[in-house]
Order: structure tokens, then C-alpha cells, then sequence
């Protein structure tokens, strides 16, 4: 199928080889090595943030994440119900529970609405902590748990709107962790993070290196911090906790979560490109939205504003009175022409294993989930392809 136009796929154009045959040269393709090393280093120069540690997927930054932030078992979890499942399940490995929030327009946590529910719905109390210490903590009132952690995610590399909830999180404390997994490269341009990378703005940030990502190591993930501590039990954690490498010593249950210095060098030569892929992926998003909103009941959704976004993932929004299909018609007319599209995840609060968790008023998000497909957005993505895309979105 040479002319079958996939949906996000990886473009390796760079350095990939000649730094992978490095590491089959010098025989370093385990868990540490020197790209390890300098793609930590990369991702925290990069992101503006001090410390980066390497780990093999997303999920597993945001599992070790939400433990460092002090998620305990029967904690909540604030977390948008328009996301990939790995956010939300990752509350679940930690044994606490997720609280879903609805989206804004820009398919992020509604952040108006989450700080009416911290408001409205949660109260201060006095808590006993580890080391015989006291803390203010916010309690559900409905639930009675602790709502510790709060998880935005700054879905298709659209940043969520931070500058007023980060007060309220910080007055409540409700720990910050930023999924930025699609993120990565998107930049705040205005407010009180003006300048500031996505994911460098919580107690910690979340990236993955999956290969639909904007760049990709095969597979990987990255915790990044401003906190040394965080850091240095993020690098404990993931490599199994060992207290006591000759011996054997693990004093706490961690986790064989380290990346490869093979997925390494692959993402440190990816890195290499990141700046030449968002504009591309921008003159991608142009060309796209010139043709787009000349069909009457199709929309390009917009990218927020106040961001200078990494473009990752392309949403289109179909109002299928006036188009005349809806998001399954259309997905099967792309598909029969080779053109791969998908539909937004299906929301986690509808999901078997979380239909029992709390929800707080989610309206905008089920209309988000109804109206939009997600279209080829492959850095890769030549012009024909683009026109064949808008060819199909044509026919009716
Ligand atoms: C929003 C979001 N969170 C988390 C993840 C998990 O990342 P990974 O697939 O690297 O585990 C992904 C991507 O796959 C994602 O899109």
C-alpha cells in the first residue's frame, strides 16, 4: 500500500544510525551508557529545567511521578476525562483514585471548572505525614479522600491554560503533575509562564518518546524537575531501589523502568530535529486549515493562543448536519481511500474499570469526543498527501 497515508508516523532522518551503531560498536545497549546521559542532559536544556530522568515509557514517568509527589493508595487524583488511558491508569497503579474534569475548547482540563470543583467541593484539614509531621491537605467532601495530585495534560501539544489554577493548587496543596507527553516543544507566549515549556511548570513533568510522538526513541519516557530530591529518587526508583548495589540492599520497592542506551541514542538524535519538525508540522497545520475551511461544516480546531504550540496532533471537528457524514462515515470514506484518521479516546469516565469514580459536570468534552477525528499528521507528510486528504474531505 505505497500510497496509504498512516496517521502519525516517525520520521528517521538524522543521526539515528550512526549513533545507534555507536552503541552496537562499543557494546554499551543496556540501561546505562553515555546517550542515556546526554539525552537527560538534552531534554532538561532543552525544557529549561534542571534535572531529567530518563525512564522507558510515559506511563512509567507518570506512575514514578505521582509516588514522588506523595500519592498515596486511597488518595484522588484530579485528571481531564478527555486523555490516553496511561494518565488515568497510572492514579490507579499508585492505588489512588482519579476525579475526572471536563475539557475547555482547546480539548484540555477546563480549568474554570476545575477550580470550582477544588472551591466548591474540597475543604482543608489538618493531616498527619510521614516523620510525625502536620500539613494543611485538601479533602473531597464528597469522598472524604485526600485529593494530593492534580495531573493537566496538554493534549495534541495544546498547553492547558495554567496561570490560575497553579495559585489555587499551590493554596490547596494539590501537587502539580504536568502530562506533556504530546507536548513537547510548545512553549507559554503569554501570562505569568510567558516563556516557560510545557512540562516544566509542576512539581514535575511528563514526556514519552512513543513512536507517534513528535520525536520518538522506538519507545521512552522522561521525568522532568526543577527539585533535586524528586530527581534523585526518580533515578532510585526506576532502577530498582537499590540501596546496596554489591549487596543487594533495596530498602524501598522500585521499579526496572530505566530506557535503554539504544532508545537513548535514537531520541538524542531525534532531539536533533525537534526544531525543524514543529515547523513543518506548522506549514502542515496552514496549508491544512487553508483548504479546510472552505467546506462548509468541517473546522481545523484552533490552537490556543497564548502558546507557541509544537503542533503535534491535527483535530478535526465535523458538524455533520452540515457536512452531511458523521466522525464514522468520514472514518470509513479516509479509510477506503488509505488514509488513516482516529477518533478522540473514548472518555475515561465512561471506561468499565473507572465508570465507578467521580466526574464533576462533563459537558464539553462528550461534544468534543462526538464531533472530532484526528487526520495524518506525520512530519513526513508530503503536500500530494495533504491535497489527497482535502481531495476525500471533499466528496460527500
Ligand atoms: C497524553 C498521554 N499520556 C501518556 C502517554 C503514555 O506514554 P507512553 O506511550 O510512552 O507510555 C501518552 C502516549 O502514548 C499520551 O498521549
Amino acid at each position: 500500500m505505497s500510497d496509504f497515508i498512516p496517521l502519525s508516523v516517525p520520521s528517521i532522518k538524522g543521526n539515528e544510525w550512526k549513533y545507534i551503531k555507536e552503541c552496537l560498536d562499543t557494546e554499551w545497549v543496556s540501561s546505562v551508557g553515555n546517550y542515556v546521559d546526554q539525552f537527560e542532559k538534552k531534554i532538561a536544556e532543552y525544557t529549561g529545567t534542571k534535572y531529567a530522568v530518563a525512564c522507558i515509557n510515559g506511563t512509567s514517568a507518570l506512575h514514578v511521578s505521582l509516588l514522588l509527589a506523595g500519592v498515596k493508595p486511597e488518595d484522588e487524583v484530579i485528571v481531564p476525562t478527555l486523555t490516553f488511558i496511561a494518565t488515568v491508569n497510572s492514579i490507579k497503579y499508585c492505588g489512588a483514585y482519579p476525579v475526572f474534569m471536563d475539557s475547555d475548547c482547546y480539548y484540555n482540563l477546563n480549568t474554570e471548572k476545575t477550580i470550582e470543583f477544588i472551591i466548591k467541593e474540597t475543604e482543608m484539614k489538618k493531616t498527619n505525614i510521614s516523620g510525625g509531621n502536620e500539613e494543611w491537605r485538601s479533602y473531597n467532601k464528597r469522598t472524604g479522600r485526600c485529593i494530593s495530585a492534580i495531573i493537566p495534560v496538554h493534549i495534541f501539544g495544546n498547553a492547558v491554560w495554567l496561570d490560575d489554577i497553579y495559585k489555587v493548587c499551590k493554596e490547596k496543596n494539590i501537587k502539580i503533575i504536568e502530562d506533556a507527553a504530546e507536548s513537547l516543544g510548545t512553549k507559554y507566549s503569554k501570562g505569568k509562564l510567558k516563556g516557560k515549556n510545557t512540562g516544566s511548570i509542576g512539581e514535575l513533568g511528563c514526556l514519552s518518546f512513543n513512536g507517534n510522538k513528535i520525536i520518538t526513541a522506538g519507545g521512552g519516557g522522561m521525568i522532568i524537575t526543577n527539585n533535586k530530591k524528586y530527581a534523585e529518587k526518580a533515578k532510585y526508583l526506576t532502577t530498582q531501589a537499590k540501596d546496596d548495589s554489591v549487596r543487594f540492599i533495596h530498602n524501598e520497592i522500585g521499579f526496572n523502568y530505566r530506557l535503554s542506551n539504544i532508545q537513548a541514542a535514537l531520541g538524542v538524535a531525534q532531539l536533533e530535529k525537534l526544531g525543524s519538525y514543529i515547523k513543518i508540522k506548522k506549514n502542515n497545520y496552514d496549508l491544512y486549515k487553508k483548504y479546510i475551511q472552505k467546506i462548509d461544516g468541517l473546522n481545523l480546531a484552533a490552537v490556543p493562543e497564548y502558546a507557541v504550540n509544537n503542533y503535534w496532533m491535527y483535530a478535526l471537528q465535523i458538524d455533520k448536519e452540515r457536512y452531511g457524514k458523521d466522525k464514522k462515515q468520514l472514518m470509513r470514506h479516509l479509510h477506503d481511500n488509505n488514509i488513516q484518521s482516529r477518533p478522540v479516546w473514548y472518555l475515561n469516565h465512561k471506561q468499565k474499570k473507572y465508570k465507578c469514580c467521580q466526574s464533576f459536570f462533563i459537558e464539553e468534552a462528550e461534544i468534543l469526543y462526538q464531533e472530532t477525528l484526528n487526520i495524518p499528521c506525520s512530519v513526513n507528510l508530503r503536500k500530494e498527501s495533504i491535497l489527497k486528504v482535502i481531495e476525500k474531505l471533499n466528496e460527500r
